[in-house]
């Protein structure tokens, strides 16, 4: 049997490129479509590994079009704010159906935002308003929601403070949150995209923790004793997200200092829990824990 091609925009990027080695583990063709400005090491990167490069215009639909010609799978791991989201999507979508692409999996890789409130995360905004005109079409579409990448909690994510050993928390310290890290996101997304019968929304979950579970986590892996620290309750987080983004200069990038808090609202909420989980949908892989990334920092 001829392998599958999958067409991936946004191959170049963190979680794009791990996409792409889960695909080409997987058994796939993978043909990258980048842009004429992307850096030419990360293309010689991709080629090394043996990725097809399709250099595009992602304002012009022809050339996308022709770039998508028998694949089974157009996959977005972009990531922007309206012009990238909502514009360069709607583009590669459209190219997409063109080139007769049966299958479309968008670049979201979050909480489920469709069970969120519009306008309580800018960002996951910009894939609802996408998810409007992605579902006005014909195209099979699948999304992957896998909460947060585990990774934020030993990076940016301001939850575990290691230096205080304290949890910081907001609203109610039992409340459980998703996290699933970048590698099994993609080998998850990689194996979705090459399943022809995967429905709309897949839901994964490498953990699922709360505040109070990762002072249990943490306290064990480091040896130290953290405690609860309680930032305080989720509407006083929601008057601090109001107050910022009514003093700070209006800002085009992507994760200004109140978008963070927006993810850390939503999280706390349990609105965008997932559930159920399709974690079992896929053999094979072994999910990797909040303690398992805690250990390896
Ligand atoms: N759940 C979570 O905790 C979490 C955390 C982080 C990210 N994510 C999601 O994961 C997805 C990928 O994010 P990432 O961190 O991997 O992004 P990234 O490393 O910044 O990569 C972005 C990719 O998009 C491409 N790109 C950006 N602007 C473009 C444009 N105007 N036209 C064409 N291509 C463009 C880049 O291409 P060039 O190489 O040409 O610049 C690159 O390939 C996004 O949906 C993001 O929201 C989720």
């Amino acid at each position: 049997m001829d392998k599958a091609t999958i067409i991936l925009a946004g191959a170049t990027g963190d979680l794009g490129g791990r996409i792409t080695k889960a695909l080409l583990r997987q058994g796939a063709n993978v043909r990258a479509l980048v842009r004429q400005k992307t850096s030419p090491d990360k293309i010689k990167r991709l080629q090394r590994d043996g990725v097809s490069i399709a250099e595009v215009d992602f304002g012009n639909a022809t050339s996308v079009t022709k770039a998508c010609s028998r694949g089974s799978c157009v996959v977005s791991a972009l990531s922007g704010l309206r012009d990238v989201i909502v514009e360069t999507q709607t583009v590669v979508l459209k190219s997409a159906i063109d080139a007769g692409v049966p299958r479309f999996i968008p670049s979201d890789y979050s909480i489920d935002f469709t069970k969120l409130p519009a306008g309580t995360n800018r960002n996951l905004d910009l894939r609802r308003e996408f998810h409007q005109r992605l579902d006005k079409t014909s195209i099979a579409a699948t999304t992957i929601f896998n909460g947060a990448f585990t990774e934020l909690l030993t990076g940016q994510a301001p939850i575990i403070l290691f230096r205080w050993k304290r949890i910081l928390y907001w609203g109610d310290a039992d409340q459980l949150m998703d996290f699933t890290t970048k590698d099994d996101t993609a080998t998850f997304t990689a194996a979705a995209a090459l399943d022809s019968s995967a429905p709309r929304f897949l839901r994964i979950a490498g953990d699922q923790v709360s505040a109070r579970d990762l002072v249990a986590i943490a306290s064990e892996v480091t040896g130290d004793k953290f405690r609860l620290f309680r930032a305080g309750g989720l509407g006083s987080l929601d008057k601090m997200i109001k107050v910022m983004r009514a003093v700070l200069p209006k800002t085009q990038t992507l994760y200004p200092p109140w978008q963070g808090m927006q993810y850390t609202h939503n999280m706390f909420s349990g609105l965008a829990k997932l559930e159920p989980l399709d974690n079992s949908r896929y053999t094979g892989i072994q999910w990797r824990t909040v303690r398992d990334v805690i250990a390896a920092r």
